[in-house]
């Protein structure tokens, strides 16, 4: 099987990379510029290499680099922005503060041939994201492309398989970006079209198989798509030496543990351990009613309950966590700033010990993901199942949490959820949130005096930025009319119409 190698130098289009890759059917794998040295990446046997964007100054003492005979290896390297000016650098080129200013956006390019732009028009648009140039090209190298601004916007050496792009072209807005990829992966390196997710199953399970061999692994099992696609991945690998820790916090929607329970347990078979864990983390969140401390609490509870399981289970030597690929990119930023503290299994205690923690996601995307849950038989429920926070219905009840409560925005949640599913309207992310604020209302010939109960539906592409979605109104006029009639306790329901930004996509 053919492989790239993604050498990530920090910037913030690299994720797209790999996936744009992948999307070709040649396996792409991601790994951060340091560490690895020419020899190990000759050993590795991959068909090429494509330094990637980055937020550095290339000529600055502290600005990542790379082993200079990299580019002497034989297999072909393309530069993207930052790694476009690293190799004309390391090659013996100059790069600087481009002189007619950076460009920021859709540019237009003038290509100059060559097997990058191969199929590609004298004349297309390309996104741009600069201040830096490359100033005059290394011995051996050609421009191949320019914009008005920028003399440099494309080299390549022939001869030695070396080429850069100052541009994105793994964003849709450059307009043959496509294109140019595969131009560098099947037309440069000459990359066979032939992985699969297929091949990704079988080349996990059978590495782990080896790799796990005689040892016990240990999973916290949360029933969304990750958590989920890991363990029946696993379970493949290692059968039953896998245990499954399900902490049912009471805090989860609807029959949602019975249906993880009955998919991932009963019909494909794992060993799960569901801890019902209701009363423990319900005594915690007594009289809370801040959101950070309501995450804490949670969090720190449901690593106890898993800690007495680990326990229980005399210790598991592996640990196996359904990190995927933006996971790793955000906990790897550090600059971010924490708009909220998400939970994961991360925090284990130093008391805890694992001789290695597992995870076989980490180099694939959300979508990637769902496509490897489907390939392996786990129903579209839970492959297809919308996001839902770590600290669950906790972060949807505005105040207090109580039993009262959960019950009443659990069935309030599922109506909506009904409604809308009934309704085919498709948002990414739909759910009710029960608010503190109570308000006068009448039932028959009495006055009542009920919650508030809020609904929520947001498009996105990536949760960093939604936009309330337009649901017709025939479904909010059903779903606020079941709820009222249905739910004792709520008897109003608004819906609300912010996006993110300002708002967050859950209320607390
Ligand atoms: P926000 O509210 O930050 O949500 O706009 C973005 C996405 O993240 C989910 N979310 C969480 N997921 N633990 C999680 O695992 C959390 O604490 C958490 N808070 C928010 C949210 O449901 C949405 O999909």
């Amino acid at each position: 099987m053919d492989r790239i190698l993604v050498l990530d130098f920090g910037g913030q289009y690299n994720q797209l990379i790999a996936r744009r890759v992948r999307a070709e059917h040649v396996y792409a794998e991601i790994r951060p510029y340091s560490g690895l040295t020419a020899e190990t990446i000759r050993k590795s046997g991959y068909r090429g290499i494509i330094f990637t964007g980055g937020p550095n100054s290339v000529y600055e003492p502290s600005s990542p680099h790379v082993d200079p005979s990299v580019l002497g290896l034989g297999i072909p390297v393309l530069g993207i922005c930052y790694g476009h000016q690293l190799i004309a650098y390391t090659a013996g080129g100059t790069v600087g503060p481009a002189e007619g200013g950076s460009e920021y956006g859709r540019t237009v390019l003038y290509s100059e041939g060559g097997a990058l732009f191969d199929g590609v028009p004298g004349e297309s648009i390309v996104w741009m994201s600069h201040t830096d140039t490359v100033t005059e090209l290394p011995a051996g190298f050609r421009s191949a492309a320019r914009t008005d601004k920028c003399v440099c916007a494309a080299m390549e050496d022939e001869e030695r398989k070396l080429y850069g792009v100052q541009f994105h072209p793994e964003v849709t807005h450059t307009e043959y970006g496509r294109q140019i990829l595969r131009n560098f992966i099947f037309g440069v390196c000459g990359c066979s079209p032939d992985w699969k997710m297929d091949d990704f199953i079988s080349a996990s399970v059978e590495r782990y198989r080896k790799e796990l061999s005689g040892k016990k692994v240990l999973l916290a099992l949360s029933g969304g798509v990750d958590s989920s696609v890991t363990a029946v991945l696993l379970h493949k690998a290692v059968g039953n030496a896998l245990s499954c820790v399900f902490v049912d916090h009471g805090l989860l929607r609807k029959n949602e543990g019975d249906m993880v329970e009955r998919h991932l347990g009963e019909k494909l078979g794992l060993n799960i351990t569901r801890v019902r864990a209701e009363d423990r983390f319900l005594a915690r969140l007594k009289g809370v009613t801040q959101p950070e401390q309501k995450r804490k609490i949670i969090g720190e509870e449901f690593i106890r309950v898993f800690e007495d399981e680990a326990d229980r289970l005399g210790s598991p030597e592996i640990l196996a966590q359904g990190t995927i690929y933006p996971d790793v990119i955000e906990s790897g930023r550090g600059d971010s700033a924490v708009i909220k503290s998400h939970h994961t299994v991360g925090g284990l205690p130093d008391t805890m010990t694992f001789e290695k923690v597992v995870e076989p996601l980490r180099e694939l995307f959300k979508d990637e993901v769902r496509e490897v849950g489907e390939k392996l038989g786990i129903p579209r429920e839970l492959v297809w199942r919308q996001p839902f926070p770590g600290p669950g219905l906790a972060v949807r009840i505005i105040g207090e949490v109580t039993k009262e409560k959960l019950d009443m925005l659990r069935e309030a949640d599922a109506v909506f959820r009904e409604e809308t599913d009934a309704a085919g309207a498709g948002p990414d992310q739909y759910f009710a949130v029960l608010t503190d604020t109570r308000s006068v209302g009448v039932m028959g010939d009495d006055r009542t005096y009920g919650y508030t109960l809020a609904l929520r539906a947001v498009s996105t592409d990536d949760f960093m930025t939604a936009e309330w979605t337009r649901l017709p109104y025939g479904v909010l006029e059903k779903a606020s009319s079941r709820i009222t009639n249905e739910v004792k306790g709520i008897t109003r329901v608004v819906y609300d119409i912010t996006s993110k930004p300002p708002a967050t996509v859950e209320w607390e």
